[in-house]
């Protein structure tokens, strides 16, 4: 019988056989545990192939883990941290990173996803004043938790203003091959040459099985992270998996032709949403997922046949994401739903 797929999340889906392949081919012989072995240093390789030869790369289990780690690692615990109040890390990490970090959260209103320096430079004040939780870092989504993209202009402002004010800028690149697959531009282009000094970089979303990296710019900045790895439990010591992984995605572009699948069918489900007129799409689709307002009491009807999540109940707001196996016939079979079910 065949398995419906939904609209649920990116994580939803399976791996890609590549890299169920990858992990197969891993799994002979012994290897050297926490990451000392040889699919860790080539995978490490690839990444400096992607981003660049001064980045130092570690890998852990989860994007929260990710977020939380990465952060740690460039923050003391009388630091601010300022973020959307959409952020991952402010509405779906269940309080963690300022459990581990010791942080402040300072968020940002926001209609997109998107902050800018405008928005958030009332939280830039204070420093050297001992009352006061010192700004440190700026972290972003890219694209964001609404399907939407900073433009490479508004990253870099938001770098230069973090740097000017002797703070950081972090990305929580979850989903980031999505974005650089929307800009068809390198992953080091849309990252650290707009001056991103931490990054979260995705795995899971783009066809991985599990694994995510954290990046920073230089050792200098990654100088404690081994540590806060370990004390974060987030060192895997059969590390040759998330590795071999990482390798089989960095090669022969295949988190490029996965983001550029699940952003592809993401425009075909918009293309095909915004014929309805009872629905009205919130946001711009500029990666791999559409948000849109379905009348209430549709949904419970649409959600019997397909996962997906509401993501305002007040407004009715429900979010559809495409992921690498979403296939055309997926998007087509779900729209005559919806058209059948709104008629
Ligand atoms: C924007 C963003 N950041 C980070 C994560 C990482 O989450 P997890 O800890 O579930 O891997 C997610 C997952 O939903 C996400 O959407």
């Amino acid at each position: 019988m065949k398995k419906i797929k939904g609209f649920a999340s990116d994580n939803y889906s399976g791996a890609h056989p590549l890299i169920i392949e990858a992990i197969q081919k891993a799994n002979s012989g012994h290897a050297s545990a926490y990451g000392t072995d040889e699919y860790t240093a080539r995978a490490i390789k690839k990444f400096k192939e992607h981003f660049g030869k001064d980045v130092d790369v570690y890998f852990v289990y989860n994007g929260t883990g990710a977020n939380v780690l990465g952060l740690k690692a460039v923050t003391e615990s009388f630091n601010s941290i300022i973020c959307a109040e959409t952020a991952h890390l402010n509405v779906d990490e269940c309080g963690a990173p300022e459990r581990f970090t010791g942080c402040k959260l300072l968020t940002v209103p926001t209609n997109d996803g998107k902050i800018s320096v405008e928005k958030l430079k009332r939280h830039v004040y204070g420093f050297g004043d001992q009352h006061h939780a010192q700004p440190k870092v700026m972290s972003i989504t890219q694209p964001t938790e609404l399907g939407t993209l900073y433009t490479l202009k508004e990253v870099e402002d938001l770098g230069d203003y973090a740097h000017e004010n002797g703070m950081l800028l972090h990305v929580d690149g979850a989903r980031l091959s999505n974005a650089a697959a929307s800009f068809n531009k390198s992953l080091k282009a849309i990252t650290f040459d707009l001056g991103v000094d931490v990054l979260s970089f995705g795995g899971t979303k783009n066809g991985m099985m599990f694994g995510e990296a954290v990046i920073f710019r230089n050792k200098e900045l990654s100088n404690k992270f081994a540590f806060i790895r370990k004390q974060g439990m987030q060192l895997a010591s059969k590390m040759r998996f998330i590795s071999a992984q990482f390798e089989e995605l960095l090669s022969n572009d295949l988190w490029l032709k996965n983001a550029q699948h699940s952003n592809r069918m993401a425009r075909i489900l918009f293309d095909e949403i915004k014929k309805i007129s009872e629905i009205k799409i919130t946001q711009k689709v500029e990666a791999n997922g559409v948000f849109a307002i379905v009348p209430k009491q549709y949904i419970p009807v649409l959600q019997k046949e397909y996962f997906f999540y509401v993501w305002n109940e007040q407004t009715s707001e429900v979010r559809w994401m495409c992921s690498f196996d979403t296939e055309e016939e997926d998007i087509h079979e779900f729209v005559a739903l919806i058209k059948n079910v709104l008629s």
